[in-house]
């Protein structure tokens, strides 16, 4: 698509620009932690630039007019970036370095995994600025949340779901995710307990 067509206008390089430099400190810190403690602390890691359909009708969606400008300054998910990790401390050690960085403004964090929402999704999320300019939306979670938030999503949007099936659905779903968060903690458990078998510490 060309720039006069695009939303992005002329900025989609720059927005890809800051993609990489997340991506590359993302990388940073993981090959530090699995230096460390012999194990790669991500289990996988996704980013995308919103693409135009999702941008326009989300501009809709929130009674944005559709330019260039929404999709820059009033909308922050245009850069976006999951990180899954194995485990929920090492959520807190990308979070701690992504702050940190020469250029980077906190927006907004919201921490689902202490506080998850009402149907049992669980991630840490955060917004940033990026160089006094472009936003970023980073998500990070452990595997058993991905895994939890891909099924809830792949529900959400099956609408041929009956109004009794429905309410047990939603309640299981949030049985599922109250279980997992519960065997998140106990993994966690299980590997401090391995490190501290060896004697190393797993911290930075
Ligand atoms: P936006 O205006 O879309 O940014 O909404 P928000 O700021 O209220 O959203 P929030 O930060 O809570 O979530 C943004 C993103 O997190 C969504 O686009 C999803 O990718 C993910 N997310 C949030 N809640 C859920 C949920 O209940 N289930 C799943 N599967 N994903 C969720
Ligand atoms: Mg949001």
């Amino acid at each position: 698509m060309d720039e006069k067509n695009s939303i992005y206008g002329p900025y989609r390089p720059e927005l890809e620009k800051i993609e990489k430099e997340l991506l590359d400190e993302i990388d940073t810190l993981r090959e530090r932690l699995k230096q460390k403690n012999g194990m790669d602390p991500v289990e996988h890691c996704l980013s995308r630039i919103k693409s135009e359909e999702s941008m326009r009708e989300k501009c809709v969606r929130k009674g944005l007019p559709v330019t260039t400008e929404s999709a820059l300054t009033k909308i922050y998910d245009a850069v976006g970036i999951r990180v899954v990790c194995a485990f929920i401390d090492d959520i807190y050690r990308f979070r701690d370095h992504l702050i940190a960085l020469p250029g980077t403004e906190v927006i907004e964090e919201k921490d689902y995994i202490k506080h998850a929402k009402p149907n049992g999704y669980r991630s840490y999320h955060m917004i940033l600025r990026m160089h006094q300019k472009f936003y970023a939306e980073i998500q990070l979670r452990t595997i058993s949340q991905d895994t939890w938030a891909a099924l809830e999503h792949h529900i959400r949007y099956k609408h041929d779901i009956g109004k009794s099936n429905e309410e047990l659905i939603a309640s299981e779903l949030k049985r599922c995710a109250d279980e997992l968060a519960s065997t998140d903690l106990s993994m966690q458990t299980i590997r401090d307990m391995i490190f501290e078998d060896n004697g190393k510490s797993e911290t930075e």
